[in-house]
């Protein structure tokens, strides 16, 4: 069952006839075999193993089972007709030890999972990094460390080297934002530090480590197409009042400017340096190499912020509010896709690029298996469909916008939410392993097809 009893028109003459239309994963929140074929622990795997850290202890051990079942995987992906699949690659089984010598039987798995998409007309666009840092690096200071930057380069150098004959959409990072400050600074994610002077520093190596696997992949992979993935949130003021104003500038360079400015050229943010008080671990010649071209830009949105001054609060001193009458997801985000609209402009405006792919985009609810076997994801249906609303409207207004890849193709490791928040196209049931595409999945493959016939 679909939900197109609902009539929807979206502008799909808006759509450029070669747009990516995909779905997004990432490596350990999907693969499970966390001891298999010479995989060492990440940090998520000591994050996760240790008691209190995540919802219901769940572990990324098994997760989707995807490192065995990703054939069926690949024959989702085409019950969807999508075309393009966003994955990562899981460092610690390339190199378990971070650096030093390289797993074969590692990169082999990517090896048949690239074969396998691309043999199912899907390209796949990998992400080198999306947060499972080898633990091997953690204990040797992890992100707080100039180390880990080079060693992502290495790293990148590697898998571009044995992938790159057939991958050409690589990004280095997934959501700095994520692995630096909420990894650093908040303890919610890992390596769960609070320290703001480790998430300055965590984030200032990531920023290098994307500049520098920019370049490694060039070299390894030339005709790469690089990018970094970065997510967002509009940030308005709850008030009319200057001290909400000032948070939401604050709010605004944290989440957005700290990141988008470096890359593209601008260095810094100064009110934002001045913010944090901590001294940069700067070198000479590092903000160019932040700044090294790139040829996409990836656009991880979820939802808008609005904020009042919040002077107690942890850095950047700004408190998000309820909008009354905006509706929330599952995970107590407020649904609205204007702010889709309004970041696609910013980057397209503001920063310039190029290309952009709205790299990840999703909701999750509470979906369970009705007793005929669906799952009828009405509020999830409704996401996408405004979403990607929101995606012909800045087509129309000129954003170089190439591609969607829909967070999730699965259900999966919500990091330190556990199993319990779904984001899936495809609802998983843990004890055994189905898959079941949700009203959602169906509604998406309608879309897709009704795209590909009108071009
Ligand atoms: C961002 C992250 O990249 C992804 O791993 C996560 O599951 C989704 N957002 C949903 O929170």
């Amino acid at each position: 069952m679909s939900d197109s009893a609902a009539p929807y028109a979206l502008d799909l003459a808006a759509f450029p006839a070669d747009f990516t239309w995909g779905t997004a994963t990432s490596a350990y929140q999907i693969e499970g075999a966390v001891a298999e074929d010479g995989r060492a622990p990440s940090i998520w795997d000591t994050f996760s193993h240790t008691p209190g850290r995540v919802d219901n202890d769940d572990h990324g051990d098994v997760a989707c089972d995807h490192y065995h079942r990703w054939p069926e995987d690949i024959a989702l992906m085409r019950e969807l007709g999508t075309d393009g699949y966003r994955m990562s690659v899981a460092w610690p089984r390339v190199l378990p030890g971070g650096d030093g010598p390289v797993n074969a039987a590692g990169l082999d798995f990517y090896d048949r999972l690239v074969d396998g998409l691309l043999a199912a007309g899907i390209t796949p666009s990998v992400t080198l990094y999306h947060w499972d840092l080898p633990q091997a690096l953690q204990d040797r200071g992890g992100w707080t460390e100039r180390d880990t930057a080079e060693h992502l380069a290495a790293y990148a150098s590697v898998v571009a080297g044995r992938l790159g004959d057939r991958v050409t959409r690589w990004a280095t990072l997934n959501e700095p934002l994520c692995s630096g400050w909420i990894g650093h600074l908040e303890g919610r994610m890992a390596p769960g530090l609070t320290d703001l002077t480790a998430a300055v520093r965590a984030s200032y190596h990531l920023l290098l480590a994307h500049g520098l696997a920019v370049q490694a992949v060039r070299a390894a992979a030339p005709g790469a197409q690089v990018g970094l993935v970065t997510n967002h949130s509009t940030v308005e003021p709850a008030t009319a009042r200057p001290e909400d104003a000032a948070a939401a500038a604050r709010l605004d360079g944290h989440t957005n400017r700290w990141w988008l400015d470096p890359v593209y050229g601008r260095g810094f943010p100064a009110d934002m340096r001045e913010l944090y008080g901590v001294e940069l671990p700067e070198r000479p010649g590092d903000l160019e190499v932040m700044a090294s071209p790139t040829d996409w830009h990836g656009l991880n949105y979820y939802f808008p912020s609005v904020v009042v001054d919040d002077p107690e609060g942890p850095v950047p001193h700004a408190r998000e509010i309820k909008v009354p009458g905006v509706p929330r997801s599952g995970m107590d985000w407020p649904v609205d896709a204007a702010g889709l609209e309004g970041m696609l402009m910013r980057l397209t405006d503001d920063y310039g690029v190029r290309r952009i792919y709205v790299t990840e985009n999703g909701s999750a609810y509470p979906d369970t298996v009705a007793p005929d076997g669906t799952v009828h994801d009405p509020e999830r249906t409704r996401y996408l469909e405004d979403h990607l609303a929101a995606c012909a409207r800045a087509l129309r207004k000129g954003a170089p916008l190439a591609g969607y890849y829909a967070w999730s193709l699965l259900d999966n490791f919500e990091w330190a939410y556990g199993y319990d928040k779904r984001f899936g196209l495809v609802h998983v049931d843990y004890a055994t392993q189905k898959r079941t595409m949700k009203s959602s999945g169906r509604r998406y493959a309608e879309i897709i097809r009704a795209h590909r016939d009108s071009v």
